[in-house]
């Protein structure tokens, strides 16, 4: 499965915090996350090797994690140390749980599962730019696909009806020609024009905005918004970073990373503008039948406004994508 080879969000890094292991799933595998004495990210497969049990349910002892029901310890890296009931034992090589590659960025934790520490995350360029603020939104859990979830945030053509009022209006829904181009690692869309009536937390009335968007990863998106002349901010490419947990075919976690110029407004004010945009547009999202994304061109009937997100699904299709699409 080419998803395994793929590194995938899987929780918030302070979430996982120094004395307690912390369970999450990620492309139906269940995973331990928990931190060794150094801080270092472990992510193992959360079943003990002995009789089965969830290492999750365990705790942390002298920076190894130990399992709730016989006790059994494992150090960074899956090695069993210790076993209690035979004190004197050496545990050989052999008896270790599964452990995977971890890494942590943009306040994310990362996992990767087939055993590979290389390879690049999800591009974010914005993340490198040091005058914008970042702050993560989520988790949101939802009853969709990760790759339905990628084309919404792509679309815009539902603004006037999903986020009337906000992000579009039924008085303006045509969407002008956009360009669509491959790059190294995905998709862009540039030249999205929209006229929107909230486009942020501050704004006083409608404006027209452009976007570009960028599918940077199967999973992963990045909206920038592209600075417009006499605006306060000019030349600061405020963006966001849509990152999802492919948890199963039909299920995902969702985060988003914001990376703005806006220093006035609290995390939450921040958070709260994003949240109100996207549970609109949940329900629509987990009504959507079939649950994963079609990649036959066939399939589903398209409009031209939607030639971005038709060239997502032929991305996916050439990349081998097979979790969450059908
Ligand atoms: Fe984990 Fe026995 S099941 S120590
Ligand atoms: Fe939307």
């Amino acid at each position: 499965m080419i998803e395994t080879s793929l590194w995938h969000p899987v929780a918030q890094s302070p979430e996982v915090v120094a004395d307690k292991p912390l369970p999450v799933q990620l492309l139906e595998q269940s995973l331990v996350l928990w931190r060794n004495a150094e801080g270092a990210m472990q992510a193992f497969v959360d079943r003990c090797p002995h009789r089965g049990a969830r290492l999750s349910m365990g705790r942390i002892e002298q920076g190894r994690l130990e399992c709730p029901y016989h006790g059994w310890q494992f150090a960074a890296g899956g090695q069993c140390v210790k076993v209690p009931a035979v004190p004197d034992f050496v545990p050989p090589p052999s008896q270790c749980v599964k452990s995977f590659a971890a890494r942590e960025a943009y306040g994310l934790v990362w996992v990767r599962l087939d055993g590979a520490e290389a390879g690049d995350l999800p591009l974010f360029a914005a993340e490198a730019d040091g005058h914008l603020r970042k702050v993560n939104c989520g988790p949101y859990d939802v009853a969709a696909s990760a790759p339905r979830i990628i084309e919404n945030f792509l679309d815009m053509s539902h603004f006037g009806f999903v986020h009337e009022g906000w992000l579009g209006s039924r008085d303006a829904t045509a969407i002008a020609a956009y360009k669509v181009e491959p790059t190294p690692t995905g998709v862009l869309a540039t030249g999205c024009k929209a006229v929107q009536p909230q486009s942020n937390l501050h704004s006083t009335a409608a404006a027209q905005v452009e976007y570009t968007y960028e599918v940077t990863a199967p999973y992963a998106a990045v909206l920038c918004k592209v600075p417009q002349e006499g605006t306060s901010k000019q030349g600061w490419r405020e963006s966001i970073g849509l990152f999802i947990c492919p948890v199963t075919p039909d299920t995902s976690r969702v985060w988003f990373r914001l990376a703005v110029a806006d220093f006035d407004s609290s995390d939450e004010q921040l958070r709260d503008f994003q949240h109100t945009i996207f549970v609109q547009d949940q329900p629509v999202l987990e009504s959507q039948m079939p649950k994963a994304l079609p990649l036959d061109p066939r399939a589903e009937m398209h409009s031209a406004a939607d030639r971005m997100s038709s060239a997502y699904r032929r991305y996916l299709k050439a990349g081998g994508i097979a979790f969450g699409v059908c």
